[in-house]
């Protein structure tokens, strides 16, 4: 397509989010009886609506005409043909391999699937006692070390899916600060434990640091000899794992096709096949496959990923709002909102285009989160009555695992409210007839009723399971990588490299010498050879 239908595209959806209308959300229901129906799609078992935002019949079209302009569906049909989808690092992105049969990418599928295959025969081999540590024991737990991608999605995933009585406990570290290790020291037997070691690269500086920590308190515990048969590798990086001493057999490798913040679905799952079972993380990959399907095959005004990356552009590039808020109404998932940071922010903290210019429009938006109703006592006074809106997602699951329906009741009830609060809000005449209801005098009512507007008209999107399972949640995961290729393809950044964390990982290879030293550099600025100094002289 060519670059003046691409700028006509964007020119219309610019035109539309400067008519005063443009906010408005209460007047599109009043517009539009029917309004939930025409903007809430069904994809994989889940729900999303997108009424509750200000993307009218008119917008809606126009930011079609941007993903046609943009050919979102021929960089799709790119990255699922194994085509050089990720330019600057110039690889594959074959996620979708992991979990899905791709007819133009034959080789990864049969490869993504005699890895998995061999990760369920290990997964089952150590559940049925015929893999143990060097004391004979039988292994009941795992210790997935890692960090970024091969962290938090197993994280996530565990933290949402595991319940007491599955097959081995697990145990994640992440962070290098040793408080971490100090943390999780405690709930360790080395004779029962199963050690992983994620990490694409097998470098990355945190992960290593603490594999050999932990290394070293196996050798201590178990003997040197037998330290090792605790040890499994996830990683491309085949050199250094059998540096590290890790036999092959416990080597599970990926492709560099294979992003971290993609990566659950590879090797780097192995923690979630061996705490929750293989049939339950093949239920997980199954649930993405299944939202993988809607993506590849669903027409563009009817599929999920595509209409939740056009409302993000609506609200980033039309309305200005370059904050968004995710709100999963389920304690099982409070780390969803940590996962998306990393896949949204390290994927699209983007500032030049994939051919290298300076984007000319704003890309990704801030992301953060905590699940409701945590949030409400949190944040959410700055979403209802900050000068800004900050656009929401909420996650709601109609069916809890658990027997307090009441809880239940309230936790839903509280998820509706805020995403209706946001959108009716409480004028001035509204609030003035509460307050003398109320019995409020004159006085206070004047005093206080710029304080109690609500303006409304605020953005969210709702997003509707019927349950939280493997399935679902892997459908729920995938929804999101989907809407990151698309907002990458409309931004014409690359969303599959991430160089922006590379600089800070320099700087902290020569810090490290010299906090050893106790020297600090001659050639840092001059606050950061201050903070050093300082730190030094703190330490003695
Ligand atoms: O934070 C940067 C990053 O490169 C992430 O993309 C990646 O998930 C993480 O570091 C960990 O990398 P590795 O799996 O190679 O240890």
């Amino acid at each position: 397509m060519s670059d003046s239908k691409l700028e006509a595209a964007w020119a219309r959806i610019e035109s539309l989010a400067a008519a005063p209308e443009a906010k408005t959300i209460r007047a599109l229901f009043k517009a539009d009886p029917d309004r939930f129906a025409n903007f809430s799609q069904r994809g994989a078992g889940l729900l999303l609506d997108r009424s509750k935002t200000s993307v009218s019949p008119e917008v809606q079209a126009a930011l079609l005409d941007l993903a046609v302009a943009a050919d979102v569906e021929g960089k799709r049909a790119l990255m699922a043909s194994g085509g050089i989808a990720n330019p600057t690092e110039r690889r594959a992105v074959l996620h979708m391999a992991l979990r899905s049969q791709l007819p133009e990418a034959p080789e990864a599928c049969a490869e993504a699937r005699a890895t998995l295959e061999r990760m369920r025969e290990f997964t089952e081999a150590v559940h049925r006692g015929e893999l143990r540590g060097a004391t004979n024991q039988r292994f009941d737990t795992v210790l997935n070390i890692g960090i970024g991608g091969s962290d938090l999605g197993p994280v996530m995933v565990g933290r949402a899916l595991w319940r007491a009585g599955d097959p081995m406990r697990p145990i994640h570290l992440g962070n290098v600060d040793g408080h971490g290790w100090e943390t999780v020291l405690p709930m360790l037997d080395p004779r029962r434990t199963l050690v992983l070691v994620s990490s694409k690269t097998f470098t990355t500086q945190e992960t290593m640091a603490n594999a050999h920590l932990v290394k070293r308190w196996m050798e201590a515990s178990v003997g040197p000899a037998g330290a090792l048969q605790h040890f499994v590798a996830l990683s491309t990086n085949l050199k250094a794992t059998a540096a590290f001493g890790i036999a092959d057999d416990h080597v599970f490798p990926f492709h560099d096709w294979v992003g971290g913040r993609f990566s659950l679905w590879s090797a780097i799952g192995l923690s979630l096949a061996l705490s929750l079972g293989w049939d339950r993380f093949q239920a997980l990959l199954d649930g993405a496959a299944a939202m993988d399907s809607h993506f590849l095959e669903t027409p563009m005004d009817q599929n999920l990923p595509i209409l939740l990356a056009l409302t993000e552009v609506w609200h980033v590039n039309g309305l200005g709002l370059n904050r968004r808020a995710v709100l999963p109404y389920d304690e099982r998932l409070r780390r969803l909102p940590a996962h998306l940071q990393q896949l949204e922010m390290e994927s699209l903290g983007k500032r030049v285009t994939v051919a290298g210019a300076p984007v000319r429009r704003a890309t990704g938006p801030v992301v953060f989160g905590e699940p409701g109703t945590s949030a409400q006592h949190s944040f959410m006074q700055l979403v209802h009555q900050g000068p800004k809106p900050v656009p929401v997602d909420f996650i709601l699951i109609a069916r809890p695992d658990h027997r307090h329906i009441e809880n239940h009741r309230i936790l839903l009830a509280n998820g509706l409210a805020q995403s209706e609060a946001l959108l009716t809000g409480r004028n001035a005449e509204e609030v003035v007839a509460d307050m003398r209801a109320a019995g409020a005098d004159e006085e206070t009512i004047a005093r206080l009723v710029p304080h109690k507007i609500f303006p409304g008209d605020r953005p969210s999107v709702t997003i509707l399971m019927p349950h939280l399972d493997p399935f679902t949640l892997g459908a729920l995961i995938a929804l999101y990588e989907h809407k990151v290729f698309t907002l990458g393809a409309l931004w014409n950044i690359n969303p599959f490299d991430q160089w922006g964390v590379e600089l800070g990982k320099v700087l902290a290879t020569p810090l490290v010498r010299e906090l050893e030293a106790g020297v600090p550099g001659a050639d840092h600025d001059g606050s950061t050879a201050g903070l050093l100094a300082e730190l030094l002289r703190l330490q003695g």
